[in-house]
């Protein structure tokens, strides 16, 4: 018997070798690749059927092409349709990645239920849990509609069979790591089997205008392939990320080709399911307390929504060995270079002072406009001297302690005065041209001093001082 070729797979990246290595020169990541035969798939299933392989098609002038008005399904959940960038678009693959337990079956059932509700069908194919499982979730959710199908099975032929029966106009599968093509030898999840059935619904989706959204659970540990390997295969990457213990979930475009990236949408998950969350800043900010040191508020940007959020901050001296900087929803590299610049700059004596740095709520911010609030925040606690409850702080901080520019300053102020918040501090650079809100005052800094005496009243250099 001739003897079937073999390969070697990196199961983290999908590096392809001919021998095994013990480091993954794609990915560096360490014992992560793994033998595989060596599959043949027909150009059939291998995917990417679009109309050029039916009709061939010619070059033409862009002037000359139809625009024909896109048509989008709607979820009946708005956070959801923002982070698609208006519904669904038929014919769409969309990849929902997050770690296991987060609520991405939760979230996708209700979505179905919804759909479902208003008259089109769907089909929520489940690879993880028995039709019993869904339809004792389903019961915790309220969803009672007849539109909404449920079927538990794994393997993809049978799976576009049952497509092709029903004809739905949207297909759930919980998750791609359970499916598996059986000409593929490898084992349901592994890179090879990931790729080829997500390929697979590719073509489904596309030639039958069905839009598909598929579940890959992202594992730390790289044991199970990862959906980031699907990125670029398929049209929307939306990710479901938040702390488990924290009750807050934010679904977040990654790539969208129908939409706009770095959109948002936030949930908070209850009892009967996902719930939106319509005003994100007044739930972040409810458990404020007023007049504490190490507070400060900013206006950050998710998308094309402002969030106001509280960064909190604690330092206090380092009892032994090296001083710890610690930080919870901000990259901690950030932290060292914001201390690094209030020591050259300010004076600050910061080098044998333990840092915590937290954004409350559990959300995650990285723009640089959120760079001057942690700035204050720190100096605030550094000087046990607590920022005014009604400021809103916003700029970027540069390596020689000047305020750089932000964007869209006018929408973050409006949502600052809305939320009854009297003065904002933005860069100066940012001043006019625009119109500021009836009730709000509006202070331009250059540099952080500036932003120190007007928010902590001056000089904030020297040793910590602490209450007695
Ligand atoms: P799930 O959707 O199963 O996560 P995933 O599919 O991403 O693995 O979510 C499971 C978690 O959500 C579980 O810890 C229980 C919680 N949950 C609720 O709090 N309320 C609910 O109504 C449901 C259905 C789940
Ligand atoms: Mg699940």
């Amino acid at each position: 018997m001739a003897k079937r070729k073999t390969k070697y797979v990196c199961q983290e990246c999908g590096y392809e070798s001919m021998k095994w290595m013990g480091k993954c020169p794609g990915c560096q990541s360490w014992n992560s690749m793994v033998e595989e035969f060596e599959a043949k798939p027909s150009k059939k299933e291998r995917g990417f059927v679009t109309s050029s392989t039916t009709t061939p098609s010619k070059p033409q002038p862009i002037t000359k092409i139809e625009n024909t008005k896109e048509q989008r399904y709607d979820t009946y959940i708005k956070e959801l349709n923002r982070v698609l960038g208006g519904g669904i678009v038929p014919g769409s693959l969309v990849l929902v990645g997050g770690d296991p337990g987060i609520g991405k079956s939760t979230l996708l059932l209700q979505v179905s239920g919804e759909i479902a509700k208003h008259g089109q069908r769907v089909l929520y194919i489940s690879g993880e849990e028995s039709i019993k499982q869904t339809k004792l979730r389903a019961d915790r959710l309220h969803i009672t509609s007849d539109e909404l199908y449920v079927l538990a099975e794994t393997d993809v032929e049978l799976i576009e069979r049952s497509i092709e029966e029903m004809s739905p106009t949207i297909v759930i599968i919980d998750s791609i790591q359970t499916v598996y093509l059986d000409n593929v030898t490898s084992a349901p999840g592994s890179v090879a089997q990931v790729r080829e059935s997500t390929a697979a619904f590719m073509r489904i989706a596309k030639t039958k205008g069905i839009a598909i959204f598929i579940v890959g659970h992202v594992t730390k540990q790289g044991a199970i392939a990862g959906p980031r390997l699907l990125e670029h295969m398929v049209d929307s990457v939306l990710y479901f990320e938040g702390e488990r213990h924290h009750t807050f979930r934010i679904l977040r475009a990654v790539k969208n080709r129908f939409g706009s990236t770095n959109e948002i949408g936030i949930f908070e998950m209850k009892e009967v399911g996902l719930e939106e969350v319509v005003n994100p800043s007044e739930i972040f900010l409810e458990e404020r307390s007023e007049g504490a040191a190490g507070s400060a508020v900013v206006a950050s940007m998710e998308g094309t929504r402002t969030v106001l959020v509280e960064i909190q901050s604690l330092i206090s001296p380092t009892s032994f060995g090296n001083p710890r900087r610690m930080a919870t929803g901000i990259d901690h590299n950030r932290i060292s270079l914001i201390m690094a610049v209030l020591e050259k700059r300010v004076g600050m004596l910061l080098q044998n002072q333990d840092a915590y740095i937290k954004v409350a709520g559990g959300v995650k911010l990285d723009e640089p406009s959120i760079d001057l609030a942690i700035t204050i925040a720190i100096a605030s606690s550094f000087r046990n001297t607590p920022t005014s409850p009604t400021d809103v702080i916003i700029g970027e901080v540069g390596l020689t302690g000047e305020i750089r520019r932000v964007s869209r300053v006018e929408q973050r102020v409006i949502e600052a005065s809305k939320l009854g918040f009297k003065r904002v501090i933005i860069p100066e650079k940012n001043i006019g041209g625009w119109t500021v809100p009836k009730g709000i005052e509006v202070l331009g800094v250059n540099t952080i001093n500036e932003a120190l005496e007007v928010t902590l009243g001056g000089i904030t250099s020297g040793s910590p001082r602490f209450e007695l």
